[in-house]
């Protein structure tokens, strides 16, 4: 049985200097594919809204859609620690609406951990849930449930007001017990510097390479969404395009009678078409079709597995 990877197994990691792994997934199969591929952290994220329910932002997505995706990711996921996003509106109330949402996602999908979004602002919250016994991730810089504040998708912590701000963010989460710190949109050498005044792991999206681990968007790192290309992100595959080719490959064949052939029909016995031949004369011309396919099956290699 492989064991699960725990907070601490992350902290660890940091104190060693290993960079961490975080993907995020939405669903059983693309869960269990980043497990096999041994990265640490699957996150569920609330992108989720955007990549896989075609929102124009994450503002829309509901627990109920977190704890539905989240859950189908849990089975997927043997060996990874899988944290769920709480999405907008499920925290901002204030702590014990956290804790009561926090608490729902965590019992109804099996998940080890969730993340919230903001510094300071929610370090209570976060305070909180770690006493009542969940681990938590908090997530600075860009925080795109904000977006609207932000003013669009853009680099945080420019100024030096803004940056003495989000180290603020980064040791206020630190000290109300989160136990890893995404930070989203934020130049390198800023990054670098919450990375060493905290005693916590980082994990940059957009955020250079000092962070203590990187998480990326499945589908902009495997080619599969093109409504938004960041620049953090580096396609390692095009499986859009092979998706694209594939189905492309498959219409045509059935358009053509290609698929599917004897080798990959089912079949039943001469006697027993026989009796049913003789159970519906008036089916006669339809048995046809069934004919031509037995007499191909009768011709082909047989199939090994259950016919
Ligand atoms: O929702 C998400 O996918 C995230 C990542 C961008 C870190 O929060």
């Amino acid at each position: 049985m492989t064991k699960p990877v725990t907070v601490l197994d992350l902290q660890a990691k940091r104190e060693q200097g290993k960079p961490i792994t975080m993907v995020t997934a939405y669903d059983y199969p693309t869960a269990k594919l980043a497990d096999q591929s041994g990265i640490d952290l699957i996150l569920v994220g609330d992108t989720l809204g955007m990549v896989v329910l075609g929102y124009d932002s994450t503002i829309p997505v509901t627990v109920e859609d977190m704890i539905h995706h989240g859950r189908a990711v849990v089975r997927g996921a043997k060996r990874a620690h899988v944290v769920i996003d709480m999405p907008f509106g499920s925290y901002q109330e204030g702590w014990q609406q956290a804790l009561r949402n926090a608490t729902r996602i965590m019992k109804e999908t099996g998940c080890a951990s969730v993340k919230l979004e903001g510094g300071q602002r929610s370090a209570e919250t976060v305070h909180k849930l770690v006493e009542a016994g969940i681990p938590v991730m908090g997530h600075i810089g860009l925080t795109p449930q904000s977006v609207n504040q932000f003013g669009g998708f853009k680099v945080q912590g420019k100024t030096p007001r803004d940056a003495v701000h989000l180290i603020g963010d980064a040791v206020a989460l630190a000290e109300a017990g989160a136990y890893a710190i995404v930070l989203e949109l934020v130049p390198t050498a800023l990054a670098h510097m919450v990375t060493q005044r905290v005693k916590v792991p980082t994990i940059g999206i957009g955020a250079g390479p000092f962070c203590s681990g990187q998480v990326q968007v499945w589908h902009d790192i495997l080619g599969l969404y093109d409504d938004l290309k960041p620049k953090h992100a580096r396609r390692f595959a095009e499986v859009g395009d092979q998706i694209r080719a594939a189905l492309t490959t498959y219409r045509e064949q059935v358009e053509s009678g290609a698929f599917p052939t004897a080798a990959e029909s089912f079949y039943m016995d001469e006697r027993a078409l026989e009796l049913i031949r003789r159970m519906t004369p008036s089916a006669e011309e339809d048995m046809s079709e069934a004919e031509r396919v037995l007499r191909e099956v009768e011709t082909a290699p047989q199939p090994s597995s259950a016919d």
